[in-house]
């Protein structure tokens, strides 16, 4: 949840970590900090973000060639400076970075209590300061023929932590950064001006596109002279070098104000590249399908209501039944797996914890994992037995839109290939070109901002679909709760006389998601919504005598969940904006969530 970056080599360091956190902040944003070594080791850190704390902490100032910074996103003890990475040992000499969670610290905080050391944070990543200045101080860490005694006591630290890391140290003197990596992401950029570290490749993209991702346990060491791999036993070990794809300017906001309109804006182009698939992958992938016993669908958040799009056009067009589980919920399908389960993990990150212990869990079953993600080089890309890639491009904003839309499509391209026929699915998503050039138009997005105006006041919005247009209800009413922070909730329309209509009072806005083939009972659904005071506000290609207000959109058919999304997406936007608020960066959210 937190964003790593590092670098070391022939540069002044601070002005770069400023940049790599700037482009992290996606990951978490409520504290930031920085650690660089020249002679002695300076550290700046508060809570805030980049932008705030670099004018502040006057970021740039810190001098040395080697240099770690981190920005927080709260898990262990609360928002404070002294919270905020870097940790430092009781001699201020070593700092450390820490992305993930390390569950046996407080045992390891008690004795290194016990043997006087002096703690500053509630967090757990500080323990792993201490435990590297205790090794050093017991000689347990001397040094060899293979590296210095910092370099094996950060080793012996690492050896001794559970749960779920990434971390960056330093020590006053030393040259170098010593990183580990287990079950939290972390990626090597080398570059001619040195070596980089990160929790992902789009904050270096602009120095470098050469790529090392790391294996689980791996270890580096990067100084002046270049980097060095290691396994967990401190045995040197080759990793090979990959070529970032992703274009610098796509990891930028160009001439938008924020990603997310960008994202929005780029969808037209990005369901397109989510059909460019190796079809020899997606055939084998159907017959794995058809010959499997039991299929899953697993993810969490956007990428799930994905997946229930997929279970409705696996059962509409398919004939076929999957199972949908939210990652989170796995555990407790997991005693149904078999060597005969396919098991499709789905997660625009690649790196979500729950997704990843899913997946886990159904590869020590036997089952077949497919996974499907955006993040080439992500922990999902490398687990699973097939891989089909998004091809989105990097999403910055914390929101996921032209990952969610991409995910459906890819969906339906897996659903016409099981009938034989995934051009078909190919040739439909092209036609939507124009649709959503239209719809994430400068006059769409007038119509939609004066739409947000008149939302902006209320505490409820209520939204209501049948099928396919549930599933878009429950994505349209996320996106909106997350981003305005008002409270959307999204019913099936059928369920609203099952208790949801209780809510509804005179002027309680409710969107309507119609399609074609199910308008009639839907429209009775608006009925019921109208007779109780309602706003109704339908989404559909023909407009109702019962809506108040009416949001055009083409009847797609099938596709209606990508191109009903959209527009809720842009007036997600733009509640966002007429509320003053940061679109990109929700409050208490982060992109990647990589703890359970
Ligand atoms: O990277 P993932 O697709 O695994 O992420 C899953 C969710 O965390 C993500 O979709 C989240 O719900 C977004 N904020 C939705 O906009």
């Amino acid at each position: 949840m937190c964003g790593i970056f590092g670098y070391v080599g022939s540069e002044n360091a601070s002005p770069i970590l400023a940049r790599g956190l700037k482009n992290l902040e996606y990951r978490g944003y409520d504290s930031v900090g920085i650690a660089t070594v020249s002679t002695r080791l300076e550290i700046r850190k508060g809570v805030g973000k980049i932008d705030d704390a670099k004018e502040r902490l006057r970021l740039e100032e810190a001098r040395g060639n080697v240099g770690i910074g981190h920005t927080r996103w709260a898990t262990h003890g609360t928002v404070t400076a002294e919270n905020s990475h870097p940790h430092t040992d009781c001699r201020d000499e070593i700092a450390i970075i820490h992305n993930g969670i390390i569950e046996n610290y407080y045992e390891i905080k008690k004795r290194l209590l016990e043997r006087g050391h002096r703690f500053s944070s509630e967090t757990d990543s500080e323990v792993i300061a201490h435990l590297i200045e205790d090794n050093l101080s017991n000689r347990g860490g001397a040094a060899s023929s293979n590296g210095s005694s910092f370099e094996h006591a950060c080793v012996r630290a690492f050896q001794e932590l559970r749960g779920s890391f990434a971390v960056l140290a330093v020590r006053q003197g030393e040259d170098k950064i010593v990183a580990v990596r287990k079950d939290s992401p972390l990626v090597v950029g080398l570059a001619e001006n040195g070596t980089f570290f990160a929790s992902d490749v789009a904050p270096f993209l602009e120095w470098t596109k050469d790529v090392v991702y790391l294996e689980n346990h791996d270890l580096v060491v990067a100084d002046r002279a270049g980097v060095r791999f290691f396994d967990q036993d401190f045995a040197e070990v080759k990793r090979p070098v990959s070529t970032v794809e992703w274009d610098l300017e796509e990891a930028r906001k160009g001439n938008f104000d924020h990603f997310m309109l960008k994202e929005i804006t780029e969808q037209a182009e990005t369901i397109q590249r989510a059909c460019v698939q190796d079809m020899a992958v997606v055939e084998r992938i159907a017959s794995m399908i058809r010959s499997g016993f039991g299929v899953f669908f697993i993810a969490c958040g956007s990428s799930y209501h994905a997946c229930l799009t997929g279970s409705y056009l696996f059962s509409k067009v398919a004939n076929l039944h999957v199972n949908v589980v939210l990652a989170s919920e796995f555990e407790n399908y997991e005693h149904f797996l078999t060597d005969r389960t396919l098991v499709f993990a789905v997660s625009q990150s690649g790196e979500t914890a729950d997704v990843l212990e899913a997946v886990r869990a159904a590869k020590r079953r036997g089952s077949r994992v497919v996974s499907i993600t955006n993040v080439m080089g992500s922990s999902l890309s490398r687990e699973g037995d097939e891989l089909l890639l998004m091809n989105s491009g990097p999403e910055i904003c914390v929101l996921s839109t032209k990952t969610y839309t991409s995910q459906v499509v890819m969906m339906a391209l897996l659903v016409c290939s099981l009938k034989g026929d995934p051009e078909e699915c190919v040739q439909r998503v092209k036609g939507l070109y124009m649709d959503i050039y239209n719809l994430t138009s400068r006059s769409m997005r007038e119509r939609l901002k004066d739409l947000a105006r008149d939302l902006a006041g209320k505490d409820h919005i209520y939204m209501i679909g049948r099928g396919l247009q549930y599933t878009t209800a429950l994505e349209a009413a996320l996106k909106v709760k997350e981003v305005s922070y008002i409270h959307t909730e999204a019913f099936a329309g059928g369920e609203l006389k099952h208790g949801p209509l209780a809510l509804i009072e005179e002027g309680t806005p409710v969107f309507v998601f119609v399609s074609r083939d199910n308008e009639d009972r839907i429209v009775s659904n608006a009925q019921e919504v109208k007779a109780r005071g309602g706003f109704v506000i339908g989404v559909s290609d023909w407009n109702s005598p019962v809506f108040d207000r009416w949001i055009k959109v083409p009847d797609c058919g099938d596709l209606n969940p990508v191109i009903q999304a959209i527009p809720m997406q842009v007036l997600a936007y733009e509640l966002a904006i007429q509320k003053n608020l940061d679109p990109d960066k929700p409050r208490n959210l982060a992109k990647s969530v990589t703890v359970l």
